[in-house]
């Protein structure tokens, strides 16, 4: 982490100066910024006072020790100081159990995502980031997010491994190929501004120009820059027609005579498997079932998905798990009046979505 920050601090010494930055470090523009730069504060500290000490006895013994005209060639033999060697065992041992205490706090608050912050949805590629709101509005290398909310980044990659880095959030999480995993991460913007975005892992020779900005804006300034966005629908919407489009709803029917798992009602929900195990319904599996539908069978179904590995894009995947989301509720909301019937409408989605039937439906935006 350390490595990190000053890595940050080098990017930030060269780029445009936004609000007033201090002598070494970018704006601490997220919750736990604090936390992290008082940790690497330590650090450098002990750096600078163990430095001074080694140095200092490295000066002195070599000055008191020195050869002399009349000393005697052969020293006195010194069997060893259990004193001395247990100090210089344990000392250092608690300063590094310290050390990975405060370490490990910083890492479980940053790596702990809250269930109720706002996603947006990142996808890398060489050699830009491509953001999406589930209220549908698309950004390249640009992200508007609100100040004072926790916002959840979730993330894929089109191509190879990048790193989305927000150095003045001191946030930054590898994104990974692989067809079973989003990598995920959160943030909560503590000021309005802007702020820079990196990719911080080589990924070809665009690496460098890998980078946009964050605004992070005022609530009713974010209310604002969603309401005057293209108006194409939702990303539940998007995903509806795209569950359409590649012909899933012949398979996944609503009514549950398919012959494949109903959708209803499974996100966030386990899911029991062929094999006696069970896995929930989160991003990670719904993305695996659509690239590697082989890898995990519900119970009771045969293995007869096809996989869409190459037809989907990262960003159409994001959106069709945003329409099983939308048609899958984590948990009762008390939004499910009608018990048992209207399983076909969206309820209690959070996307801001209206209802999204499935059948007889037509791609929105069929290509
Ligand atoms: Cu993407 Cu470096």
């Amino acid at each position: 982490m350390p490595g990190n920050l000053l890595h940050s601090a080098q990017h930030f010494a060269l780029g445009p100066k936004i609000i007033g930055m201090s002598w070494m470090l970018p704006d601490q523009a997220s919750t736990y910024a604090p936390d992290v730069d008082n940790l690497y504060m330590f650090l450098v500290g002990l750096t600078v006072v163990l430095t001074v000490i080694i140095s200092g006895a490295i000066l002195y013994f070599f000055t008191k020790y020195r050869r002399r005209e009349h000393s005697d060639p052969i020293p006195a033999h010194i069997e060893g100081s259990v004193i001395l060697e247990t100090a210089w065992s344990v000392i250092p041992f608690i300063i590094c159990l310290f050390i990975f205490a405060w370490g490990a706090k910083i890492y479980l608050e940053q790596y702990s995502i809250p269930n109720d912050a706002l996603d947006v949805y990142v996808v890398g590629k060489q050699w830009m980031w491509k953001f999406q709101h589930p209220e549908g509005q698309r950004e390249i290398n640009e992200l508007h997010i609100p100040v004072g909310k926790k916002i959840r980044f979730v993330m894929g990659t089109e191509d190879v491994i990048h790193s989305f880095f927000i150095p003045a959030f001191r946030m930054k999480e590898d994104v990974v190929p692989g067809p079973n995993r989003y990598s995920t991460v959160w943030a909560e913007a503590t000021m309005t501004g802007k702020f820079h975005i990196f990719c911080a892992e080589y990924c070809g020779t665009g690496h460098s120009l890998m980078d946009g900005w964050v605004t992070v804006m005022s609530d009713k300034d974010y209310e604002d820059w969603l309401a005057g966005g293209s108006g194409t629908g939702t990303m539940a919407e998007k995903g509806a027609a795209l569950f359409t489009q590649y012909g899933c709803v012949t398979c996944h029917r609503s009514d549950a005579q398919g012959q494949c798992p109903k959708l209803e009602g499974i996100y966030g929900k386990s899911q029991d498997l062929e094999g006696g195990t069970s896995v929930v319904a989160n991003d990670d599996y719904i993305r695996e079932s659509i690239l590697s539908p082989m890898a995990k069978i519900v119970k009771g179904f045969k293995p007869v998905m096809p996989s869409f590995q190459g037809q989907v894009s990262e960003e159409q995947l994001q959106q069709l798990i945003a329409y099983i989301k939308s048609i899958g509720p984590p948990e009762e909301v008390g939004a499910k009046s009608v018990a048992g019937k209207d399983t076909t409408k969206a309820h209690g989605t959070g996307m801001g979505g209206p209802p999204i039937m499935m059948t007889g439906q037509t791609p929105a935006n069929s290509k």
